[in-house]
């Protein structure tokens, strides 16, 4: 039996577990403030949902997606992102039902068969907010903000990339354009790119390939395109983003590697790892809801990358040490530290004590081990006498303290010393 995880997907383990579940839960936090509510939606949808919604010509739909068929014979595909579930789940559920803007949260794994490589995975976890049925530039803006506050929050530097990808009113004629210069470079193109040129030019400008960079490099942008409601729209969101001194750089070139986007479409990038490594991406996508069968709603949104934020060194708020490790000596105490242990836990404490029958000196090591503040200590006088030996682990004082008072002391210790 092959006991390793498969290829492109990790097991995240304590202490690490701990610094990605505070960085979760202070983003989540953040979202709240923010008025957005999580989402929880299936890890696997019906196949079409994503093809429709992000589009055939893409990689993910032609090259990257978990796609295999139940035993219903219906196709299904693990989730290669979460935007096109969230418009799912909104129409199913009638959401706007309730009056608009939906504003939604999730968390959680996305699966995508690409060469793993660093910051890139199979399986990756991600947070994001979709903000349902606003067509405004302040809707982008709020979510611009709200991940640039996640990145500060965290003390990440990031660099702000934006783009309009126009609408169904000026993009068509920019596709043409673009086409024909492909159609012109043809040559110089990979042999990806010579399909893509044909088929969804767009999706050439993500290419990273040597040659078809130099064709990119000198290609037309969409900015001489946009139409004057596109262009009004990204003068808006610029306008809000100087208005709350966000620094951004307008990339004309960056168009995103899903169809769904119109207008909006940005990037929070690392400095440290070059343009092409996003922290977090997302934009406007006013057509995904009517064209996954629900009614026009315009909405915009993102997606974080846990494991690039990761990558990235966020900065953690010391492991503080915590809680209390209860030590029996003696077989006649064990019974005792088991119901001490199980009452401070009642009480919201953090307890633990050994289940492995070991000494009190390796119980002790095993206090420390497990990075906890206080120490119970029950032998032979205590319990006779009714009562417990406290012990700090840091300070390595000890006080003796009457069973009845125990809890209040050591939420008092606690507090003291700020665990
Ligand atoms: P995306 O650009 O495909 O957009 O992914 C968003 C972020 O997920 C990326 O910037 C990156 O940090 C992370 N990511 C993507 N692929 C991988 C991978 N293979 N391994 C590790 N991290 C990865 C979306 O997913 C859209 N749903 C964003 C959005 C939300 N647009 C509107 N609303």
């Amino acid at each position: 039996m092959d006991v390793k995880a498969p290829k492109g997907t990790a097991d995240i383990l304590p202490p690490d577990s701990e610094d990605w579940r505070r960085v979760v839960e202070k983003g989540t936090a953040l979202f709240r403030t923010y008025g957005y509510r999580e989402i929880m939606l299936p890890v696997m949808e019906h196949t079409e949902v994503f093809a429709r919604g992000i589009g055939q010509g893409t990689d993910i739909v032609q090259k990257e997606m978990f796609t295999f068929t139940d035993k219903g014979g219906r196709s299904l595909t693990l989730r290669p992102e979460a935007t096109a579930g969230v418009a799912r789940a909104f129409i199913q559920h009638r959401l706007d039902a309730a009056g608009l803007p939906v504003k939604l949260y999730y968390r959680g794994p996305m699966f995508r068969h690409e060469r793993p490589q660093a910051g890139r995975y199979r399986q990756f976890r991600q947070l994001g907010v979709e903000l349902i049925g606003s067509p405004y530039p302040a809707a982008d803006a709020e979510v611009i903000v709200l991940c640039a506050g996640f990145f500060s929050g965290l003390e990440i530097e990031t660099d702000l990339a934006i783009n309009s990808v126009g609408d169904d009113e000026c993009r068509p004629a920019y596709v043409e354009a673009l086409r024909k210069y492909l159609g012109r470079h043809e040559g110089k193109l990979c042999g990806d790119c010579r399909r893509r040129a044909v088929e969804n030019p767009l999706r050439v400008l993500d290419c990273k390939v040597e040659g078809c960079a130099e064709v990119i490099a000198a290609a037309p942008t969409i900015e001489d395109y946009l139409c004057g409601p596109c262009r009004e729209h990204q003068g808006e969101l610029e306008d809000l983003l100087r208005a709350v001194s966000l620094p951004f750089r307008r990339d004309g070139r960056l168009v995103r590697g899903l169809d769904y986007y119109t207008r909006t479409v940005f990037e929070f990038q690392d400095p440290k790892l070059g343009g092409q490594n996003a922290l977090a991406a997302g934009g406007r996508y006013d057509n995904l809801v009517k064209e996954l069968g629900g009614k026009p709603t315009p909405a915009t949104g993102f997606s974080i990358g846990m494991e690039r934020v990761m990558l990235a060194g966020p900065r953690q708020e010391g492991r503080s040490e915590d809680g209390v490790f209860v030590v029996a000596i003696g077989e006649t105490a064990r019974g005792k530290a088991f119901l001490t242990a199980q009452g401070l836990r009642g009480a919201g404490i953090r307890a633990d004590l050994d289940h492995l029958r070991r000494s009190p000196k390796a119980q002790m090591r095993e206090a420390d081990r497990g990075g906890f503040a206080f120490s119970v200590i029950i032998g032979e006088d205590e319990l006779a006498g009714g009562y417990y030996t406290l012990r700090n682990m840091s300070a390595a004082t000890q006080e003796r303290v009457e069973e009845a008072e125990l809890l209040e002391t050591l939420r008092r210790r606690l507090d003291e010393s700020g665990a």
